[in-house]
């Protein structure tokens, strides 16, 4: 059953522009999904727009039986957690742990709560060893984890990353990946922009494509990944080998290196 849905939302932003026009989507709880597309494609606005950040112009947008309409962006922010593009956009304290713990106070949780809250969130964005850091001391990767966290700490059933992959390392994004896997196996809905189609392919199965200021499309990764209709409109890529695959010509729509080899196996008889 949906619990976050959009029906038929359009939005304006007050210099007139339209950057969201009657878009549908809707997520369950316990689901993981990449939001991908260009630059300006309107996924930023899209996102606000679920945690009450932003009002559609029309359409609804409805969380766990709410409209947003109905209700002020604090309020919302209990279901509907959205960690910011950029975290300078986010951060205003001057050590990491009161940056986490500035939401679950706010929310006039026990003290013990709080504490409770904090560290799970700091343990699972992995942020532990920097809690007594004041967060501009911190890379840019990293204080984008400090802002995961603050999120994180809401417990919130809904979580938003707003291009978490964006400037991340390896070892980055295997921790992203942990941690959207711990979230949906908890029965969190873990929402996801991203411009890292590897990322998608290895932590995701349900893909939302946007292309100027609509959804185009939606479904499976490897739908999504071989729909070169929808990947031209998008100005979307293949993630690597399945670009390699497609020049071999190879008859399987493989995403990954191990879908790659196993086909190679069975085709050659290795
Ligand atoms: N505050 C704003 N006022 C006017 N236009 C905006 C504002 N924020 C974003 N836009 C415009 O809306 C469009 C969609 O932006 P955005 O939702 O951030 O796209 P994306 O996240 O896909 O890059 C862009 O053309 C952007 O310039
Ligand atoms: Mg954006």
């Amino acid at each position: 059953m949906s619990f976050l849905t959009l029906e038929d939302v359009s939005f304006r932003y007050p210099n007139g522009y339209k950057a969201v026009e009657n878009v549908n989507m809707s997520f369950s709880k316990g689901e993981a999904v990449a939001i991908v597309g260009q630059n300006g494609a309107g996924k930023t606005t899209t996102v606000k727009l679920m945690n009450g950040l932003l009002k559609p112009e029309s359409g609804n947008v409805i969380i766990d039986g709410w409209n947003t309409k109905d209700y002020t962006t604090a309020q919302i922010s209990r279901k509907v957690g959205y960690v910011f593009q950029n975290p300078d956009d986010q951060i205003f304290h001057s050590d990491v742990y009161s940056e986490i713990e500035f939401a679950p106070k706010r929310l006039g949780l026990p003290p013990e709560k709080i504490k409770e809250s904090v560290m799970k969130a700091a343990e699972l964005a992995g942020v532990v060893p920097y809690l007594k850091e004041h967060p501009y001391n911190l890379p840019f990767s990293m204080r984008k984890f400090v802002t995961i966290a603050s999120v994180l700490a809401m417990e919130s059933k809904v979580i938003i990353l707003d291009e978490p992959s964006a400037g991340q390392d390896l070892l980055a994004m295997e921790r992203l990946g942990l941690m959207i896997r711990t979230l949906v196996a908890e029965g969190k809905t873990v929402i996801t922009i991203t411009h890292d189609m590897e990322f998608v392919v290895n932590h995701f199965e349900r893909v939302i494509v946007m292309a100027n200021r609509r959804k185009i499309s939606e479904g499976n990764k490897r739908d999504i990944f071989w729909d070169f209709d929808v990947l031209e409109e998008s100005m979307l890529k293949q993630p690597h080998i399945s670009r390699v695959s497609r020049s071999l010509q190879l008859e399987e729509k493989v995403l990954s290196i191990d879908e790659m080899m196993n086909h190679l196996q069975q085709v050659n008889n290795w």
